[in-house]
This record gives C-alpha cells, structure tokens and sequence, in this order.
C-alpha cells in the first residue's frame, strides 16, 4: 500500500450536538488509485465520516488533509477540497435540485467559475461516463430512482474529483441496476478516479474493493480486501459477518478443493469456475 496519501483525517472526532462522539481520535487515509469499500454496521459512523472527509462536517479535534496540506475551512480552501474530494449522499433527492439533468449536473461546475464551454465540456463527459447523456434535458422530477442516483454521481464527477465518495450508492437499486451502477465505477476507476464505497454489503465489498476499511469502536483498520474480510475478530468488532465467499472458501478448504493461497470465489460464476476446475468425474448421461 505505497500509493500516495490524496486525503486523510488524523486524530478526528466528530459529536452532533447534543449527542455522544460518533468518532473519536480516528485516522483514516485514502490513497490514490485504491477502490476502497468502507465497512460497518447502521450507525457506525459511516456516513459521519464521509461527511469529515469531504468538508461537509467539521471534525471537532484533530485533522483533515489534503496530500499531506490542512485543509482550511474557508471559502478558498473549502473549493479546492471540492475540487478534489466529491461525495454522493445516499438519497440523490437530497442533492438533486434544479430543474433538468444537464443543469443539475452544471452546477458545480459553473459554481467553480468556469467558462461556459468548459461547463459544456464537463457536463457532456460526466453524462456520458454516467450513461445519461439521452437523460440530459429531462426534468429531475421525472425520472426514476436509479436515473436520479446517476444524475447525483454525474454532479460530483463533473467536478473531476480524485477522490468520488460514494454513500451506499447501491442502497434501493434493483440486482440489474447495481451490475451497471459497478460497471460505470469500473470505468470511473479505469479512468483515473479513486472510488470510496460506504456499505454494510460485505460480499459487495470483497467483490468489487482493491481495499476494505473496517469502522469499529476502536477506530479504522484498512487492508487488502480479501484478507481483510476474513478476519472474523474485526468483521464480529465491527458487526458484520463473514462474506460469502471467505465462507465458501473455507468450506471448499475443509473438503480439500482449495488449496495454497487461492482467495476463493467472490462470485457464483467464481465458484462455478472453481469447481469446474477440480476435475469431478463427468455425470454419464441419462439413457
Ligand atoms: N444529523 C445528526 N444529528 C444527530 N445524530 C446523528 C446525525 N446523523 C447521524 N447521527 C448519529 O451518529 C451516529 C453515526 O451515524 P452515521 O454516521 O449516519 O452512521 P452510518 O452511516 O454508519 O449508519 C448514529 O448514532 C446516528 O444516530
Ligand atoms: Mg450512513
């Protein structure tokens, strides 16, 4: 994991008033080029983090950083972590508000002073990468759920942001919906961007993370995925289970199908290929 640091809090707590601290004395990094999935049950803190990482919430102690520079919470320095860090909120109606797509999608950009052409330039690439450009003039109010969730993540990519934070975004997807929703941030991926995924989905997160963050009331342990997610102490601190596949792999160990390093299935088609291979005695044929 020597990929530079893009964003980092250090020693950051975070209470809501009147309430409890939700994260105390918490490090946490992001680093360059890593897909990371952000893992912990309801009310962990997830989305509080998220919030501290992208300038939204203010930690009460401690920093937040931006490749290795404070960030400063004024107007110069709240732009140029936006410029660098984007959230997606969970529910795209509580970022969506203007009147069609396209404008939606401008807003951002126009904010930050670009002329207009760039504007266009930048809106045109973001519903594309999305695959929404058909949606561009279509009022928000009329589309549908996972329609506006795409058009809340075209928002934040036409800021260009290295670092897009997404909050639960399969959260309300239907299976066809978060097949093509993980496509689309492959190709975000691919194309230079550093994805942050909130979820309590561990087979999500074995499936599509480089590395996995576990939030638990001792704080953050980040590592690889897969050996990450089958750590049954952190999964039982954090209050999650075992995934899938970690569960099938040691089933396949204990049957001597798997052997050596394999990290086992992450998928059913992974599991189908697995087993495939062990060359099982072909089924005669009936008849
Ligand atoms: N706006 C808020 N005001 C007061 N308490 C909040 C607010 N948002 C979240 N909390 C509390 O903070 C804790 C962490 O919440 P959150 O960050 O939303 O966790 P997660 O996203 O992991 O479910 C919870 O106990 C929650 O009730
Ligand atoms: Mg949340």
């Amino acid at each position: 994991m020597n990929e530079p640091v893009l964003v980092a809090l250090r020693g950051a707590s975070y209470a809501y008033e009147d309430g409890p601290a939700v994260l105390s004395g918490l490090d946490f990094e992001v680093r360059a080029g890593r897909a990371l999935a952000l893992l912990g049950r309801n009310g962990s803190g997830k989305t509080t983090l998220m919030r501290l990482l992208s300038g939204g919430l203010r930690p009460r102690a401690g920093q937040l950083t931006v490749e290795g520079r404070p960030v400063r919470y004024d107007r110069k320095g709240l732009t140029l972590l936006r410029t660098t860090v984007q959230l997606v909120v969970q529910d795209p109606d509580d970022q969506l508000f203007a009147a069609s797509v396209a404008q939606d999608v401008s807003f951002g950009p126009l904010n930050l002073g670009l002329p207009d052409t760039e504007v266009r330039a930048r809106v045109d690439e973001s519903l594309a990468a999305l695959d929404i450009s058909a949606l561009a003039d279509r009022p928000t109010h009329l589309l549908s759920y996972g329609q506006r969730k795409r058009t809340a993540i075209a928002g934040a990519v036409a800021m260009r942001p290295r670092v897009l934070i997404l909050d639960e975004p399969t959260a309300g997807l239907d299976p066809d919906g978060q097949e093509r929703l993980l496509a689309t941030l492959d190709g975000l991926r691919e194309s230079g961007t550093t994805v942050v995924m909130a979820t309590h989905d561990v087979d999500l997160a074995l499936r599509w993370a480089d590395n996995a963050a576990l939030l638990t009331p001792a704080g953050a342990v980040t590592g690889p995925a897969a050996p990450t997610l089958a750590r049954t102490d952190l999964l039982e601190q954090a209050g999650l289970r075992l995934p899938w596949g970690v569960a099938v792999a040691e089933l396949l160990r204990a049957q001597g199908l798997l052997t050596g390093q394999h990290p086992g299935p992450r998928t059913a088609d992974e599991l189908a290929a697995l087993t495939s291979r062990q060359s099982a005695p072909p089924v005669p044929a009936e008849g």
